[in-house]
């Protein structure tokens, strides 16, 4: 038991009270018509599309955000909603503050985003991956169980849970194979929400969704350090972009496009398991070539592939069938992968002008460290193979080497 789960029954007694008292005034007057919604993860990408297009809806938004010493406020501030939504404080690891949550908000609808989402960091962190992306969800789902049933909850699935499968395209009924300790944590959730839907009669639905970007996308995902690079390069901040596997094939979207398929699923009849894909696949390559291409230069003069930025097991090809989507709600993708790279690039290219002409504004990129200086298990793996090969240093002192931030490339 973690972080207060020992103490839920307990909590979860006067919270029930607490919650009946809280729902039974929210659903007098005018509140029983404005719908509720609880979105965790809110500073990451897909969250604010998400908040955005809530409120336009009419909801009332709340969302859950981790305590930090710096705010990380900044994509909510872009999409000017930052006032617009409630914060509560949360941390999917904190059963505790998961349940102050979901009571404080009485959501009529909870869509559960948060998780350690980068792929090639749970390597580094698979322990943290699994507490947050496994049994965050299995949190909720026992929330809900405990508190209303009528509460509905979306999880944020993944078409990593394909991971080595070779089936293709990938669809609701495809075998799942994980090829990560992120993918296998979210496979757990996958199968906790269907265990909770057929074991309790829950509203509980998995959206399977492939790869979706956006100007909003964290730097450390590829295709957003790509459009980041390429236009600091063309304004002459960078002169190359270093990559790993640029033969590995993804499912790119647009991100606005995939959380409207998350609204319209929670909207459905039933709760179900969705597929949200565009069905097209391209290399990391490609998109490389489309990016320089499209601000005209060549891609080959600047791109370095480095082994180091390799993960240990990765996968190889996604492309996904939306056809249950599609029959289900009419979801379609709107945006293709030729207009996806060229909204991020134009965007990443409109900042560093902006910022070159010493204007200031919310965005992540000027506070970003060289991933380089990042020591994640691969650097220093690197640097140990490098002082095996010269025997005047010790593994010892190489590694020291490195940690002293002597070993920048
Ligand atoms: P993201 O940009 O990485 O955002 C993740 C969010 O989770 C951030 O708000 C982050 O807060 C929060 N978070 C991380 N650890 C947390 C914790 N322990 N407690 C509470 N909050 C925590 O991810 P995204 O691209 O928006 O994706 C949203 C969800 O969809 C994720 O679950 C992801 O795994 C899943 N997904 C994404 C894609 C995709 O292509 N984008 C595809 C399939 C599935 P901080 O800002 O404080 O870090
Ligand atoms: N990040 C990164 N950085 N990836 C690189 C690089 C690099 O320098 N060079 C090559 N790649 C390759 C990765 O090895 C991977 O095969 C591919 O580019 C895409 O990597 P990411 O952009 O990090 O995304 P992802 O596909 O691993 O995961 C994203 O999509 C999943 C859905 O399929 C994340 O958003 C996950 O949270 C999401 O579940």
């Amino acid at each position: 038991m973690v972080n207060g789960e020992s103490t839920f029954l307990k909590l979860v007694v006067s919270h029930r009270n607490a919650f009946k008292a809280h729902a039974f005034r929210a659903t007098r007057g005018i509140l029983m018509v404005i719908k509720r919604a609880l979105i965790t993860g809110i500073t990451g990408q897909d969250g604010p599309y998400l908040a955005q297009l809530l409120l336009n809806k009419g909801y009332r938004v709340f969302g859950t955000y981790r305590r930090v010493s710096t705010p990380n406020f900044w994509r909510l501030q872009q999409l000017g909603i930052v006032n617009r939504v409630t914060l509560i404080p949360a941390d999917l690891g904190d059963m505790a503050s998961l349940l102050e949550a979901v009571t404080i908000s009485n959501p009529d609808e909870i869509y559960n985003l948060a998780a350690q989402s980068f792929v090639g960091n749970s390597f580094d962190q698979p322990l943290l991956t699994t507490d947050i992306d496994a049994s965050g969800a299995t949190r909720f789902l026992e929330i809900i169980r405990h508190l209303n049933k009528k509460i509905k909850f979306y999880q944020a699935s993944t078409s990593e849970l394909f991971g080595a499968s070779i089936e293709n395209p990938q669809h609701e009924k495809t075998d799942m194979l994980p090829n990560s300790p992120y993918a296998a944590a979210k496979l757990h959730s996958f199968h906790m929400v269907r265990i909770y839907r057929e074991s309790y009669g829950m509203f509980a639905c998995n959206g399977i969704l492939f790869n979706h970007e956006s100007p909003l996308r964290g730097l450390e995902f590829v295709t957003r350090k790509i459009s980041n690079s390429v236009a600091r390069i063309k304004l002459g901040l960078q002169s190359e972009l270093r990559l790993g596997n640029i033969y590995a094939y993804r499912d790119w979207g647009f991100a606005p496009d995939y959380v409207y398929a998350m609204w319209r699923m929670m909207q459905q009849p039933k709760a179900d398991d969705f597929v949200i894909a565009t069905g097209e696949s391209h290399s990391v390559a490609e998109f490389v070539e489309e990016a320089f291409s499209h601000v005209g230069l060549d891609w080959k003069k600047y791109v370095v592939t480095d082994q180091r930025l390799h993960r240990p097991l990765d996968v190889h090809q996604l492309c996904g069938s939306p056809k249950k989507a599609t029959a289900a709600f009419g979801w379609k993708p709107k945006v293709t992968f030729k207009q996806l790279v060229k909204i991020m690039v134009d965007a990443d290219f409109d900042r560093w002008q902006q910022y070159i002409a010493g204007k200031s504004f919310p965005w992540d990129a000027p506070n970003y460290s060289h991933e380089m200086d990042i020591l994640s298990r691969n650097v220093v793996r690197d640097a140990q193979k490098e002082a095996a090969k010269k025997p005047k240093k010790t593994v010892t002192q190489k590694i020291l080497q490195v940690l002293n931030g002597n070993a920048r490339v």
